[in-house]
């Protein structure tokens, strides 16, 4: 069932993208997408400001703790790391780390908190506003894009 969602997910990001009409559906969409993580995994999350990349982070945690006996380890809260740099999700299939380039201010910022290490874990590694410092991001990365379309956003896969 989950693998079935996933490949036809990705189907549809590279295709045409995916329409996403709530924020209840950005996360779910999260939820399919996080199926097919693993170790070492790199999501880079392209977009304008509130355009979605939050609330699909949601969604990837709440897969990688969904895929745990289901959910019995609890699920976690995600907000956005603007404040505190990186978010770290621990307790579920995979460890998760949440980064949000736009309020840093440089490249050496990012690796002074532990950027390179970060991407040495056997975790999933998320990053918002990866375009910020592209040589930071490691050339194996499933690069999505999020647009504002009217009052729903479109989420393509750009690259993976
Ligand atoms: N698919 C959607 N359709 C409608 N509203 C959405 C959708 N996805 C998210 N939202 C709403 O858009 C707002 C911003 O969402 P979110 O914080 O996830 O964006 P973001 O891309 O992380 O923004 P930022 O660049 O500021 O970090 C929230 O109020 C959320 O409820
Ligand atoms: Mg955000």
């Amino acid at each position: 069932m989950k693998t079935d969602s996933y490949s036809e997910r990705m189907a549809q990001l590279t295709e045409a993208g995916v329409r996403v009409d709530s924020p209840e559906a950005m996360i779910s969409l999260g939820r399919d997408v996080a199926a097919g993580l693993h170790a070492g995994s790199v999501l880079a999350l392209q977009g304008g400001l509130g355009a979605g990349k939050t609330h699909f982070t949601k969604g990837i945690a709440q897969g990688l703790f969904d895929d745990l006996a289901d959910g019995l380890g609890g699920s976690p809260e995600v907000t956005s790391p603007t404040f505190t740099l990186v978010h770290e999700y621990q307790g579920g299939r995979l460890p998760l780390y949440h980064f949000d380039f736009y309020r840093m201010g440089s490249e050496e910022e990012v690796l002074r908190i532990g950027w390179d290490e970060y991407l040495d874990e056997d975790g999933v590694v998320v990053v918002e506003w990866p375009d910020k410092f592209p040589d930071l991001i490691p050339a194996q990365v499933t690069w999505l894009s999020f647009e504002h379309d009217d009052g729903a956003r479109i989420v393509k896969l750009l690259h993976s």
